[in-house]
């Protein structure tokens, strides 16, 4: 039997001296003495493996290019990576790839091949012209691979055309130090969102969170039958902005905004989730929720949607479940013996944002906020408002001392603090409540919070516009309408009990007031160290957390 290759099966000796071409005859003719079974399951993937459907591959190959690749955790961030890749470029006529696979390696010369899934966005038909719908998108969950370690790896949509050679590296084992980055409100349609990607690349960080508002495939979030503003190309133009420029390498963990519930078959987010395999956690109650957790610092990405007071698509839709399922997840991570110090929340509106536009969600602020303080939330991430903003740290919905730049914060004393990354390349909002510096506007109303009317909670509430004045007063420390990145080092205790922190800057890259200019030295503009005693590492070693 021939020996499996990164090229298929085709044996390595030949492979160097093959033309395409000469692959798909040579595979060809291996596949017409095999059963099409047979040879489907060693790859693990779709009985489409006869001479005649290899044929087609070939001429498929030609108008289905490989496209924009891109890469996630599985729930565990040192053994698992999701691979992703669109298969075709949104020409309108993409057909199913007969043969999605991977291959991967320590080098370029790789070593190992397995098959990937493939599917397709369902758009209902009232949409039209759109030639994103018939995209199809591939993704493969590697398991087992060696913790601290870079592989390289390629796609193919057929067995034979294969990607460029790209890598990515996995978390390190126990406690590290590390860096991620995190800002939300991209938009494929933006002109700084290439930029704003090129800018995470540079920071090099371990991975990237998306605090949700990724293409903007719709203008607000729509549900079928309305289909208004529904554009899922924009998906395509998007995937083409993160993957070659930093989302093939540096893995991208998105939370969904309201710009992600789109006219599909469900709840909205069948395009999201199909694009951004990620270890989603249905026991939320949510299609979109989920968690993991690298060295000492667990991730968990809500959504907002459920509960906010401004953005309604999807008001009360897991009926508490997500409020429920987060303070299990909250009061495991803060249990003994957890190995987990920080925790960091991502989500999408802001439970506090002195910006007039959107400003802060009462929303979340209420259902989350006793939980955030109980188990002592070390930060919230959260978009929508397009422009930075840095809370002083807060409990019981006020600030509990202040936090100049530059300055420390003890979470389990002082409280959570609370920043809106929305500066990712969508225009920016430039307006605040009060007096204003750096060029930005102020307003003289006092400012405001979405509240609920109808009901304490989402369920039997509504929304009502911002007309309530907000009582937490004094929260914000630094707030600048500006295009702008988080950067975070975490540093692991050296010695049990010692101290772990968290470096939190905000970096600036050079722009005019709608576009960014250059990534090449961007400028910390805001900062915040958050410290604690670490309760990760013992004398025997690092706490694992016991699932
Ligand atoms: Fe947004």
């Amino acid at each position: 039997m021939p020996m499996e290759t990164p090229h298929g099966e085709i044996p390595e000796r030949f492979v160097k001296d093959m033309r395409p071409q000469e692959m798909h005859d040579f595979l060809a003719q291996r596949y017409g003495r095999r059963s099409v079974l047979k040879g489907a399951a060693i790859l693990g993937v779709a009985a489409v493996a006869s001479p005649v459907l290899w044929r087609q591959s070939a001429a498929l190959a030609a108008t289905m290019p490989i496209g924009p690749r891109w890469i996630s955790f599985g729930a565990d961030p040192a053994a698992q990576m999701y691979l992703s890749w669109s298969a075709g470029t949104a020409t309108g006529k993409s057909t199913a790839p007969p043969r999605p696979q991977v291959r991967l390696g320590l080098d370029a010369t790789y070593g190992s091949v397995q098959g990937a899934s493939a599917a397709q966005v369902p758009v209902p038909a009232t949409v039209s012209g759109e030639p994103a719908e018939n995209t199809f998108y591939n993704n493969v969950l590697l398991s087992g691979l060696a913790p601290g370690t870079t592989y390289h790896y390629g796609v193919s949509n057929d067995g034979v055309t294969w990607s460029a050679d790209a890598a990515f590296t996995t978390a390190a084992a126990g406690l590290s130090n590390f860096r991620f980055t995190a800002f939300g409100d991209e938009a494929a349609s933006a002109t700084s969102a290439a930029p704003m990607v090129k800018l995470v690349t540079s920071l090099s960080p371990a991975f990237h969170l998306i605090a949700g508002d990724l293409a903007y495939a719709t203008t607000v979030g729509v549900k079928i039958p309305d289909v208004t503003g529904f554009h899922p190309a924009q998906w395509d133009n998007y995937l083409g902005v993160i993957g070659p420029n930093g989302a093939q390498s540096i893995p991208w963990q998105a939370s969904a905004g309201a710009h992600e519930v789109e006219p599909l078959t469900d709840d909205g987010y069948a395009g999201f989730i199909t694009r951004f395999p990620q270890p989603y956690d249905l026991t939320s109650g949510s299609p979109v929720v989920h968690a993991f957790t690298y060295g000492n610092v667990a991730f968990i990405h809500l959504d907002g949607n459920d509960l906010s007071a401004q953005e309604t698509i999807n008001t009360g839709y897991t009926g508490g479940a997500q409020t429920a399922w987060l303070g299990n997840a909250l009061a495991s991570y803060r249990s003994p013996g957890s190995g987990i110090d920080f925790i960091v929340v991502v989500c999408n509106c802001c439970c506090y944002s002195s910006n007039t536009n959107h400003g802060s969600d009462g929303g979340l602020r209420d259902a989350w906020g006793p939980l955030f303080d109980e188990y002592q939330v070390d930060l919230v991430i959260s978009g929508h408002v397009h422009a930075y903003e840095r809370t002083n740290p807060m409990r019981g919905g006020q600030p509990t001392r202040q936090a100049a730049t530059g300055g420390t914060v003890n979470p389990a004393t002082d409280g959570t603090t609370y920043i809106c990354a929305g500066g990712g390349g969508n225009d920016l909002y430039r307006t605040w409540y009060g007096t204003t510096g750096g060029g930005d506007a102020g307003s003289s109303t006092a400012p405001k919070v979405w509240r609920w009317s109808g009901g304490d909670t989402p369920e039997g509430g509504s929304g009502k516009p911002v007309d309530y004045t907000d009582t937490a007063e004094g929260y914000s420390a630094f707030r600048h309408a500006v295009f702008s990145c988080l950067a975070v080092d975490v540093s692991a205790p050296s010695a049990p009990g010692g101290q772990t922190s968290m470096l939190v800057r905000a970096m600036m890259p050079s722009q005019t007031s709608s576009a960014v200019t250059s990534i090449a030295s961007p400028a910390t503009m805001d900062s915040v160290t958050l410290v604690r005693a670490s309760q990760a590492l013992t004398a025997a070693g690092p706490r694992v957390l016991s699932s």
